[in-house]
């Protein structure tokens, strides 16, 4: 909850996390550190036949650009491909550039344009990808 407080600003009741990932709960990834602290996490979801949905997806600051996330994606992925789902999708907004480096490097590409879709009204991407057969790594940065 304290990444979500300060990677994502919201704040849900604590029930929600076992609520959204009761159907799926491989879905929901945890990253911890060596003392067993989480240290980043990423919720998805299955909640239409065939498609795995990223939910939220957060790294705390102090975790952040040493792989964390990249970790994860590549693990929900997996999780996706294992589960037989054919296809991801996520939402993000279009100023967080960080976020869609990422997700382009996953080869998730931008499939709509959210018009005010967050609370602030900022304008959201859908992004979304074919889940392969093989166990697919992230493209090498340029
Ligand atoms: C988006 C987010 C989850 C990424 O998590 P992360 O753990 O930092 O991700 P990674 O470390 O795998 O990659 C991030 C960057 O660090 C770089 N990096 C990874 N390992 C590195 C290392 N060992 N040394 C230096 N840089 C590294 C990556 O190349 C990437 O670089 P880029 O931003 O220039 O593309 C994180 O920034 C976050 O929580 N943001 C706030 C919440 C958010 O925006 N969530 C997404 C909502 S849709």
């Amino acid at each position: 909850m304290e990444i979500v407080a300060e990677g994502l600003h919201e704040h849900y009741d604590p029930t929600l996390y076992g609520t959204l990932s009761a159907a799926w709960p491989e879905g929901f990834l945890v990253a911890a550190d060596e003392v067993d602290r989480p240290i980043g996490f990423l919720l998805g979801v299955n909640q239409t036949p065939g498609e795995g949905r990223v939910l939220m997806f957060a790294v705390g600051r102090t975790a952040r650009r040493r792989g964390v996330g990249t970790m994860l994606m590549e693990t929900f992925l997996e999780r996706c491909r294992r589960r037989g789902l054919r296809r991801a999708t996520l939402e993000v907004r279009v100023s967080n550039a960080t976020a869609i480096r990422l997700y382009a490097r996953f080869r998730f590409s931008v499939v709509d344009l959210l018009r005010g879709y967050y609370s602030d009204g900022e304008n959201g991407y859908q992004m979304a990808r074919d889940i392969g057969e093989g166990v697919e790594r992230p493209l090498r940065q340029r």
